[in-house]
């Protein structure tokens, strides 16, 4: 089956560790895997972060990426999901997609299997794993990888698609969570199992304090995802009471980095003066998105190789993913 990047966990914890590598800068140089190489960057929703640091970074690759609007393409409107991927699969060796419902992604990388171009989740309804990635790249980046379980990430909030990739992959490199939300938007039974599955800890409750005590990261994202707005007013009415404010910062641990994935509201689910207070580290958060796609897009070009390759971190061999790899040549 062609490799695909839907959510953190279709990684193993040893491609995920290669990604961060290549995202903190331990492997050497990957040169210009993509060299020659188109990526398309579909997008049902707006996007500031993601899309430019995808952009950039398949440039820093060499590659040529190509970003859509999916009005331009009309996804299941103007033709099918199946139909706008299989057909940007004969132009680019990779394609990334933000998309309303997940199951638009499962649909586009079933339809992509057979040609070997992987599909990347730039955020769903349910997950955004290339943030999660550079959450960990950040966590690594200002705590250092040594002893994981010494900082604790605490999420304020919406037990959603940020959180969810979050605490999977935090998971995987073992970084024990915690999550505190209001009463009927916290984890699903399945959101535990799949942490525990992964070797996890996760501590759920509705209690902000109890999940910040001691907390070595303190991350929330917004009340109001995209795609809910209809439910802004319900939201704001429930989440009262689980703003990231100073004080609740101040029962964190003494070292302890705010996060927060943005775009942020002031004053709803983090103040100001949090975001822009000494322990906010939003801004090398959002810089590390760029290393992060760096890390995913290396990964990739590497496992898609019709040859395997030596992994650039661990030595070992990377498998190709599919039968074309990611070079959409030959996928007939
Ligand atoms: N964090 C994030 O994904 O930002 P954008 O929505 O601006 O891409
Ligand atoms: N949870 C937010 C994240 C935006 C980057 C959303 O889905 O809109």
């Amino acid at each position: 089956m062609t490799r695909r990047l839907l959510d953190v966990d279709d990684l193993s914890v040893e491609e995920l560790e290669t990604v961060l590598g290549v995202a903190a800068g331990r492997v050497p140089d990957p040169g210009r895997p993509l060299d020659g190489k188109g990526v398309a960057l579909v997008f049902e929703k707006a996007s500031n972060r993601t899309r430019n640091s995808c952009e950039m970074a398949v440039v820093a690759l060499g590659g040529h990426p190509v970003t859509i609007q999916s009005a331009e393409v009309g996804i299941d409107s103007r033709e099918s999901a199946e139909d706008v991927a299989r057909s940007l699969g004969c132009f680019h060796s990779i394609v990334c997609a933000r998309v309303m419902a997940h199951g638009t992604l499962e649909r586009m990388a079933g339809a992509l299997d057979h040609a070997g171009v992987p599909v990347v989740n730039l955020l769903s309804d349910r997950a955004h794993p290339c943030q999660a990635i550079a959450d960990v790249a950040t966590i690594r980046q200002l705590f250092g990888p040594d002893d994981p379980t010494a900082h604790p990430v605490a999420f304020v909030g919406d037990a959603n698609n940020v959180w969810r990739s979050l605490a999977l992959a935090a998971a995987m490199v073992g970084i024990p969570t915690r999550v505190a939300s209001p009463p009927g938007f916290g984890p699903t039974d399945e959101d535990v199992a799949r942490i525990v599955g992964l070797g996890g800890e996760v501590v759920v409750t509705d209690d902000p304090r109890e999940a910040v005590a001691g907390a070595g990261v303190v991350y929330t994202d917004v009340w109001t995802s995209m795609g809910q707005e209809s439910e802004r007013s319900a939201r704001l009415a429930a989440f009262a009471g689980y703003t990231v404010d100073e004080d609740l910062v101040a029962l964190a641990a003494s070292d302890a980095i705010v996060l927060h994935c943005l775009p942020a509201h002031r004053g709803e689910e983090i103040t100001a003066g949090v975001l822009e207070g000494p322990r906010s580290a939003v801004w090398e958060q959002a810089a590390n998105r760029m290393h992060a796609m760096r890390g995913v897009f290396t990964w990739l070009a590497y496992a898609g190789l019709r040859e395997p390759l030596d992994d650039p971190v661990t030595g070992r061999s990377i498998p190709a993913p599919g039968p074309g790899g990611a070079d959409h040549r030959g996928h007939r």
